[in-house]
């Protein structure tokens, strides 16, 4: 098992660019794949999960090539240009080319199966096989279609109008792509929206597609037109230097070109409610997508309440804002987090065992967890339960604890951002 360990640093200098956005990069090749022709993206993210994408659309006929640095050319076939695949698609650990794989297929007139890893095995899927199932799809799974392999024979999908349960992105945008195979207005109605990079990149691409607070409608059967998209740095990535950044004192890091649509900067948000010295140097807006440098220095922070509407989007960045917390005066307490608890790992239950390890006062919540600060953290063994999120948050706790910190099962680093130790340690003296 492949372990890291990090010692107290003194500074944080220097700039950065944090891998593509791996929401973007995923939808990047779903679309591209069903746009009709050829579509080009750069600053793809070099991750494994969107790489599992990638592999998953050569197992169903598309030509996608490597055309330099992450980089690809996506042969897009139209909407009904994918073949069956010849064998299982293993999706690895990542949920979102699962969970819009099967919305995907949920229109398609032939049989296929996803599975993962352990992990991905675990993660509820009913939340997309029972609107695919409303909408006529064949699908089924272990567990009564709860949780992968899923077996999908899908086709010509009845418009169904749909309350999703969770605010999901994953969930909104298999509904979205199976109701591009509906005949009629297919409708997803959210508790709080979501993330809309699927609805953004469709619209551009040509798709009827309109969104009306937490209600999208889209109409099946349009003809999408290919791209050329350079894609952002992924927000989510640059979250862990944003609070190295803050905690290790007498720091400033730029970080290049960051994604900043607005169903996302719930970080930045969060972290300037708390005191962090964050600048946004906004630059230029791309396929619907806006970009910024972001600048960051550190500051001292206070602990607050992280709950509520803002939650879905901040949602991947909870693990790194728990270490926030641990350095912030006072108490900080999320809540309505409990989606944490069915991500990659139990995100709620490894930060607050992990940070206790290293001497915070943290306590489990049902929906969240209420971290009391400032503490002076001390080197621990940590296991990140191999969930990517965790052994990067913990590495940035690391950086300002006392002794040596150990983080184990670290493989999973490189399913969003293969070079995070490497950037690190550029910046690190
Ligand atoms: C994602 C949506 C979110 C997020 C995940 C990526 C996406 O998941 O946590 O990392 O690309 O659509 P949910 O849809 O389960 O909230």
């Amino acid at each position: 098992m492949e372990t890291i360990k990090i010692n107290r640093v003194k500074v944080l200098k220097g700039e950065i660019s944090p891998p593509g956005d791996k929401s973007i990069s995923h939808r990047a090749i779903i679309l591209g794949a069903i746009a009709s022709g050829k579509s080009r993206v750069s600053n793809f993210c070099p991750g494994d999960d969107a790489l599992r994408t990638v592999e998953a659309f050569r197992a169903l006929g598309i030509n996608i090539i490597e055309s330099g640095e992450k980089e690809f050319e996506i042969g897009g076939k139209g909407l009904y240009g994918l073949q069956e695949p010849a064998n299982i698609i293993d999706a690895g650990n990542s949920g979102t080319t699962t969970r819009l794989l099967a919305g995907l297929l949920a229109g398609q007139k032939f049989f296929s199966v996803i599975t993962g890893d352990a992990s991905l095995r675990s993660r509820p899927m009913k939340r997309v096989t029972e609107p695919l199932r409303m909408m006529g799809a064949q699908i089924d799974g272990r567990r009564g279609g709860d949780f992968a392999p899923l077996s999908i024979r899908g086709g010509e999908l009845k418009p169904i109008s749909y309350h999703t349960p969770v605010p999901s992105a994953q969930v909104k945008s298999a509904i979205l792509l199976a109701g591009l195979y509906s005949s009629g207005m297919t409708e997803v109605i959210e508790p709080i929206p979501s993330r809309d990079h699927t609805e953004r990149m469709l619209k551009t691409l040509g798709a009827r597609i309109e969104t009306n607070g937490a209600r999208v409608r889209i109409e099946g059967g349009a003809k999408l037109e290919p791209f050329s998209l350079s894609i952002p740095g992924d927000i989510s990535s640059a979250a862990f230097f944003m609070v190295g950044g803050t905690i290790v004192p007498k720091s400033e890091i730029i970080i290049r070109q960051v994604g900043i649509n607005p169903l996302r900067t719930g970080v930045i948000e969060v972290l300037q409610k708390m005191g962090a010295d964050l600048k946004i140097m906004e630059l230029k807006e791309e396929g619907g997508e806006k970009q910024a440098d972001i600048v960051v220095k550190s500051a001292e922070l206070k602990g607050i309440e992280i709950s509520g509407e803002i939650i879905p989007r901040v949602i991947d960045e909870l693990p790194i804002l728990a270490v926030a917390a641990s350095q912030a005066e006072g108490t900080t307490i999320i809540r309505d987090a409990k989606e944490l608890r069915v991500k990659e790992t139990d995100r709620i239950k490894a930060m607050v065992e992990g940070l206790r390890q290293m001497g915070v006062e943290a306590e489990e919540l049902e929906d969240g967890m209420v971290i009391t600060g400032p503490k002076k953290l001390q080197g621990a063994r940590i296991f990140s339960y191999g969930d990517h999120r965790i052994a990067m948050s913990f590495i940035i706790a690391g950086l300002v604890a006392s002794g040596e910190t150990i983080i184990e099962d670290t493989a999973s680093i490189a399913t969003s951002f293969p070079d995070f130790v490497k950037l690190l340690a550029s910046l690190a003296s």
